[in-house]
């Protein structure tokens, strides 16, 4: 069974994220320009991103994963468990989170509290996508955003359902009739 579909409607191709990586990557690049930053992608759903928008930057970098999750199925728990730290020490180093996507930002809030506490230069959110309207936490605001989306759930570009899906080459939503 072909998993293609599964998706009731694609929302962003593959060379549309391309591109939209390329014009992130330069505002990056920019904003990072001799500060070397550690990007730092949260496992597993950032990897396809971190991957397509690191190898549109030019500048000096270096990698770095972490993992927290708190999703089960379709509904986020709201319990952010920590199981991977980064391995590079964090002080005075301008950290940029890479993230796959936002919803109610308890993930994130979790995060950046425990990254803050390593004491960064500085501590920003690159996503690939945002789902704003689904937001419980008034403490997360990405500065870099590659798509919002709307309150549907989306998988593809390393996002999953149930540890599928994340190798889809594009953000599609998944039909009901997968997850009902
Ligand atoms: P938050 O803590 O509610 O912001 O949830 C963030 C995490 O939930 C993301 O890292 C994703 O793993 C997952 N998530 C949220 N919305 C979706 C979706 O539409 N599709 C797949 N995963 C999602
Ligand atoms: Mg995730």
């Amino acid at each position: 069974m072909d998993i293609n579909n599964h998706i009731k409607k694609v929302l962003f191709t593959e060379p549309e994220i391309n591109e939209r990586c390329i014009e992130l990557a330069s505002e990056l690049d920019k904003e990072y320009e001799d500060k070397k930053p550690i990007m730092l992608s949260l496992l597993k759903g950032s990897v396809p991103f971190a991957t397509m928008l690191t190898k549109h930057m030019k500048i000096s970098l270096e990698f770095d994963y972490m993992k927290a999750s708190s999703y089960h199925g379709t509904i986020s728990s709201g319990n952010v468990a920590v199981t991977l730290m980064p391995s590079l020490k964090l002080e005075n180093r301008h950290v940029v989170i890479i993230e796959d996507i936002i919803d109610t930002g308890t993930t994130l809030s979790t995060v950046t509290k425990i990254l803050q506490d390593l004491h960064p230069a500085s501590l920003e959110i690159v996503t690939l996508l945002d789902k704003p309207a689904m937001r419980k936490v008034n403490d997360i605001k990405p500065k870099y955003v590659g798509f919002i989306v709307p309150n549907e759930f989306v998988v593809g570009f390393g996002l999953d359902f149930n540890e599928d899906y994340r190798h889809l080459p594009y953000v599609g939503v998944l039909k009901e009739e997968m997850y009902k």
